[in-house]
């Protein structure tokens, strides 16, 4: 582990990468993260090491990147420092490139005495976001009638389709993982509770773009990211997507495999790979990656398009070039669009 022999450049340009979570020793503030960070940020920087780094209910989620004797030094300094303890490494390997090039160390935090997103939403008035709490109460609970009825409620009140999902659905799933996250609620009720939200999403499934390109004859592969358990983002994928004239087959591979046999029975024009849109799946980016390597190559010749999308894309955590997709849905809000262009664009150049 990490003694993949190298320069400070990463001998063969390889990177090493590590995931661990720890226990907080102490309650940080959001100041007192933002500090750690800059320092870590300098010293980071100093020797190629780039990353993130979470922090939710007294516990941290770290990945690093870098050059391994960077990474090597700056993990002896982490490993030491007692303002954390139980240090559990998730996963480590050499990956060929970065994950997380543009970060020194991207800090995302839920330290106690940041304001709120609600807070922020009340403050200017009423909001989707202010429901976000008691969707994902009833969703936790199971509580699909209370569901839909509020769901029905607000597009009476003339909220878009589009607002829903962009505003309410997908920040609720976030909600429901950082639930799960915090242990608040165990991964039963959260795999239930995406699975009611999903079936709320069919409801209000958006037709803004429908009419627009219902001659679409694209087709596309909606996969969930190999061994991926939760399907949401995929599901509203396939309404949006149905809606606008294309030709939707739906897979939920096991492995690569699997995937690419499917791939290579459809020949779609485009595929999309979703991870989690209620967990980061942090640690799950490497292997989509792969999975990503692997459908090129097995690809047909018409397959040029492939998009990612999860909670990790939408929150800007990952890009599209650090898997090697050619697109990361932000929020499957404007997907439909974005994909018809994309397949478009490689009919005419290809
Ligand atoms: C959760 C956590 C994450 C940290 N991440 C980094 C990091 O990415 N880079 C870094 O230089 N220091 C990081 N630090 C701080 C180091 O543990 C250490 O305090 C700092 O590098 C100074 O080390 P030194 O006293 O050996 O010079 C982190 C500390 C904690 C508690």
């Amino acid at each position: 582990m990490l003694q993949h022999s190298g320069s400070t450049q990463g001998q063969d340009g390889w990177i090493a990468c590590l995931t661990y979570k720890s226990k907080a020793a102490f309650t940080p503030s959001h100041s007192d993260l933002e500090e750690l960070v800059h320092h870590a940020r300098i010293r980071n920087r100093s020797v190629g090491v780039t990353g993130m780094l979470l922090y939710e209910n007294g516990k941290f989620l770290q990945t690093l990147e870098g050059p391994p004797e960077g990474l090597k030094l700056i993990w002896s300094a982490i490993r030491e420092d007692k303002r954390h303890s139980h240090i559990e490494i998730l996963s480590e390997h050499v990956v060929s490139s970065r994950l997380f090039s543009d970060w020194d160390l991207l800090l995302y935090s839920r330290a106690e005495d940041r304001p709120t997103p609600r807070q922020d939403a009340r403050s200017e008035g009423r909001d989707l976001s202010d429901y976000v709490p008691r969707m994902t109460r009833l969703a936790l609970e199971g509580d699909d009638t209370r569901l839909a009825s509020q769901l029905a409620a607000l597009s009476e009140e003339g909220w878009s389709g589009e607002a829903l999902l962009a505003r309410l659905i997908e920040p609720t799933a976030r909600a429901m993982g950082d639930a799960w996250l915090a242990d608040e609620c165990g991964e039963i009720d959260l795999t239930i509770g995406l699975s009611m939200l999903q079936l709320a999403a069919h409801a209000v499934r958006s037709s803004s773009h429908a009419g627009m390109l219902r001659t679409s004859r694209f087709s596309i592969l909606l996969a969930t990211a190999p061994g991926e358990a939760h399907m949401l983002g995929t599901a509203i994928l396939a309404d949006q997507l149905t809606d606008a004239g294309w030709r939707v087959e739906m897979a939920f591979p096991r492995s690569d495999t699997e995937l690419i046999n499917q791939l290579r029975a459809q020949a779609p024009d485009a595929v999309d790979l979703t991870l989690s849109d209620a967990l980061p799946r942090h640690h799950a980016l490497a292997r989509l990656r792969e999975t990503i390597a692997q459908s090129r190559k097995a690809a047909p010749e018409n397959l040029a398009v492939i998009s990612v999308g999860g909670r990790l894309f939408s929150e800007a955590a990952a890009t599209a070039a650090s898997v090697g997709a050619d697109y990361a849905r932000p929020s499957v809000i404007g997907a439909t669009v974005r994909l018809a262009q994309l397949v478009q664009q490689r009919r005419e150049t290809g």
